[in-house]
């Protein structure tokens, strides 16, 4: 039976050792305590870390390997390097503070945290790898391991593999402060569904794949290396049910009247977080302190509880900002606290799912003001157990939650004084407002609740397609069983493109000369016994001319403007008509030149070609479009066409087309049992397809859409392609395994 594999680093649980016993607690966080319930109602196996377990002593190791594997967990004990330097360090010292926008906190100096970060992430794979059974789910959450994916990817190409992430996907000028940017991408890219808690995060992601990997995206979709990935915004949900239940339990009821009691007539603001400097504990603690000095009449008659839960505590930038919270309480309370009271109660421990509730029910504002936050579930969780429709919450703008819950008093946790007032506005708030603004929440969060947010991230990820059926590459049989036959014909017309089909593209197109390799291939393909070879290009012929001059192969440029027959040294102008359309073409590619920095022009016999591929890759394409409508509209009587190829707009005269070509060379071919093959990658090898005679065979190199009969994946398939005519042109069938 398939199963689901929840991957994470922390597992539901963490152990400790008392001395003498083992201790379980469920583990802190909205990860943990979100997935809890879906595990434990569901035929999964969860794989992570159940804590330092160093010090349970080696006789008691078998007690708690059978209280996991109860549990359903496969435990990834981590060493106290790895803990320091995957989890303190490269998780927690690098990827937290710089995915929530805390530069000052970012350590990029330790290379080792991020081999070690490599590492575990390998060893949570192969894990994983190892208990996989075919028509498994595996679904890897977090930051920790976003290597994950692509490892596993590795070993099961097929397996289906979602990621999500619980903290904020940074905008991508943030992101590309990371120095391994690119390999966190591509792990990522592994799964077949991402998802995040909000659809900002999900498009900083793709901007950060468009600038960093040149990918795109389109519609939530993305082509890379022959599969589909989706992406989508799935807002986590908590398991709503408990916490009403439990806030309507006696026993809450009862421990929530102690703690009114406790706090008398004041009016009672509660947080509670995870000790962690993303969750403005500071500048919260400010703002309740301007509120005390702003409204003199306040303090003995309001009291805010701060509940901090240990995190962390290890990690250097913790350790300091918890010494800052006990300081600023240490104040505001002596400032404002008398021999009976004190304004703030702050608990510095871990609190019961029971004692959490009874706080949410007898607290009057809750004050949720992170300073960035991936969703935040508290503010779920004070909403759900409010059965009463009373409380305020007060939200900060730059958590997850506030895109689901307008009707929160949202506030910008870095204006303490608008926080303030707001506090201020809270408490003097009317009960039948609180109750319209709770009900509409409590419909939020009671309709998208934990189940809702896991059956639709499962739902897509099963219906997600996995192959590109379309545009799938030809296998390696299929290249194979290709150059066996056409080792058997009696001659061979080859017409190759150039850029994008034997090269890769480079950033300015004079850095993509030819290498060594092609030029011996080509020479060995010029000597093939019945071969003609003819490279017909985009390019000048200048540039052809400098680069394949002493070859024996026809160059045909500029789309076909001018041929070079093999054996030739002049070129010949397929073209004769006047190009004084230029004079008018010019200024519009020069106009667009100067508003797109980056972009160049190049001048053609036949036409006029704008490069944008320098330019920043968002805004290139939405000028290159704007273009392109504006030269068909000015040059709609004029005898030419307007094409966009990769990464270019280019003018050129109507009537010169690689397919002209394709036919010129065929009707001088004495043999009429020659075979032509034409490969190519962009728009405007697809005349060359077209004009190809129906014996004679089509390969298209890459994604995009094509009318060629092959489609290898890019020029070193070609080179390999080529390669094989060279070596078995007498029908010995090779083996060797295909490049890239
Ligand atoms: N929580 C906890 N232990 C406590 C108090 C609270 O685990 O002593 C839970 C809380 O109920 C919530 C989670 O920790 O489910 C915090 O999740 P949130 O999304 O707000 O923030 P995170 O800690 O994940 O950053
Ligand atoms: C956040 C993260 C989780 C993490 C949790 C607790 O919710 O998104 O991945 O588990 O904090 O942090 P910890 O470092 O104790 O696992």
């Amino acid at each position: 039976m398939s199963r689901l594999l929840i991957v994470s680093n922390r597992l539901p649980i963490t152990v400790s050792y008392s001395g003498t016993a083992i201790e379980i607690q469920k583990s802190a966080g909205g990860l943990a305590s979100g997935l809890k319930k879906p595990h434990e109602t569901s035929d999964s196996l969860w794989f992570g870390w159940p804590g330092d377990v160093s010090a349970v002593p080696r006789r008691q190791r078998a007690e708690l390997e059978t209280t996991l594997q109860e549990l359903r967990t496969i435990p990834i004990f981590l060493s106290h390097q790895e803990i320091n330097q995957f989890y303190e360090g490269f998780s927690n010292g690098v990827l937290w503070p710089l995915f929530h926008y805390l530069l000052d906190k970012v350590d990029l100096d330790s290379v080792q945290d991020w081999k070690t970060y490599v590492a575990v992430n390998r060893r949570f794979a192969e894990t994983v790898c190892h208990h996989y059974r075919p028509g498994d789910t595996i679904w890897v959450h977090d930051y920790q391991l976003a290597l994950v994916p692509g490892m596993i990817r590795e070993r099961f190409p097929k397996a289906r593999i979602g990621f999500f992430l619980h903290i904020p996907f940074p905008s991508s000028e943030v992101f590309r402060i990371l120095p391994w940017r690119e390999e966190i991408l591509r792990g990522l890219l592994g799964a077949d569904l991402i998802g995040f808690h909000t659809y900002a995060y999900s498009r900083h992601f793709a901007t950060a794949l468009l600038h960093v990997l040149g990918v795109q995206t389109e519609v939530e979709q993305i082509r890379y290396q022959e599969r589909l990935i989706h992406l989508g915004a799935f807002p986590m949900g908590i398991d709503t049910e408990k916490y009403s239940s439990l806030a309507a339990s006696s026993g809450v009821q009862s421990r929530c009247s102690d703690i009114r009691q406790e706090t008398g007539n004041c009016q009672v603001f509660l947080s509670i977080d995870r000790l962690d400097y993303t969750k403005g504990i500071v500048r919260r603690l400010l703002a309740f302190h301007q509120l005390l000095i702003d409204n003199p009449d306040l303090p003995g008659r309001v009291r805010f509880i701060q509940v901090v839960v240990p995190s962390r505590t290890k990690v250097e930038s913790y350790a300091h900002h918890r010494k800052t919270i006990d300081e600023l309480v240490g104040r505001i309370n002596s400032t404002y606290g008398s021999v009976g009271s004190v304004p703030i109660h702050y608990l510095f421990r871990c609190i019961s799912d029971e004692e959490l509730v009874a706080l949410y029910l007898a607290t009057d504002v809750m004050l949720v003001t992170p300073v960035r936050d991936g969703m935040n579930l508290v503010a779920k969780e004070f909403v759900a157990a409010r059965n009463d429709e009373n409380g305020v919450l007060l939200l900060s703008e730059f958590a997850g939650v506030a895109a689901e819950f307008g009707e929160a008093l949202q506030v910008n946790p870095f204006d303490v004084e608008q926080v303030s007032n707001k506090m201020r506005e809270a408490l003097l708030m009317s009960i039948p407002e609180r109750q319209t603004r709770m009900q509409a929440l409590r419909r939020r969060v009671f309709t998208s609740d934990v189940h809702h947010w896991v059956q639709a991230f499962l739902d897509k990820l099963d219906q997600c397609p996995q192959t590109l059926s379309e545009t799938a590459f030809s296998p390696l049989e299929a290249i194979q069983q290709l150059t066996f036959r056409l080792n058997q014909v009696p001659q061979l017309v080859l017409f190759l493109d150039y850029d994008g089909t034997l090269v890769n593209f480079r950033h300015t197109p004079q850095l993509a000369a030819p290498d060594q390799e092609l030029l011996q291939i080509l020479t060995a393909l010029s000597h093939r016994p019945q071969t003609e070879v003819h490279i017909v290009s985009g390019r000048q012929r200048q540039v052809l001319e400098q680069w394949f001059g002493t070859q024996s192969i026809g160059l045909h440029a500029e789309h076909g403007c001018w041929s070079r027959y093999p054996g030739q040294t002049d070129w010949a102008s397929n073209y004769q008509a006047p190009v004084d359309w230029k004079t008018r073409v010019l200024p519009i590619l020069e106009q667009y030149t100067a508003q797109t920095p980056g972009a160049l022009i190049e001048e053609k016999t036949a036409g006029l070609t704008w490069h944008y591929r320098m330019a920043n890759p968002e805004f290139g394409p939405l000028k290159a479009k704007e273009l392109q409508v504006h030269l068909v509209e000015v040059l709609s009587n004029l005898p030419v066409e307007v094409l966009k190829g990769e990464k270019i707009v280019e003018v050129r005269a109507q009537g010169v087309n690689k397919g002209q070509i394709v036919q010129q060379v065929c009707s001088q071919v004495a043999s009429s049992v020659a075979v032509p093959v034409a490969i190519g990658d962009d728009r405007t090898d697809e005349d060359m397809f077209l004009a190809i005679p129906e014996n004679g065979v089509t390969i298209h190199v890459g994604e995009t859409a094509s009318l060629g009969t092959y489609r290898f994946a890019s020029p070193a398939t070609v080179r390999y392609f080529l390669r094989q005519l060279i070596t078995s042109p007498t029908g010995t069938h090779s083996t060797a395994v295909a490049a890239g």
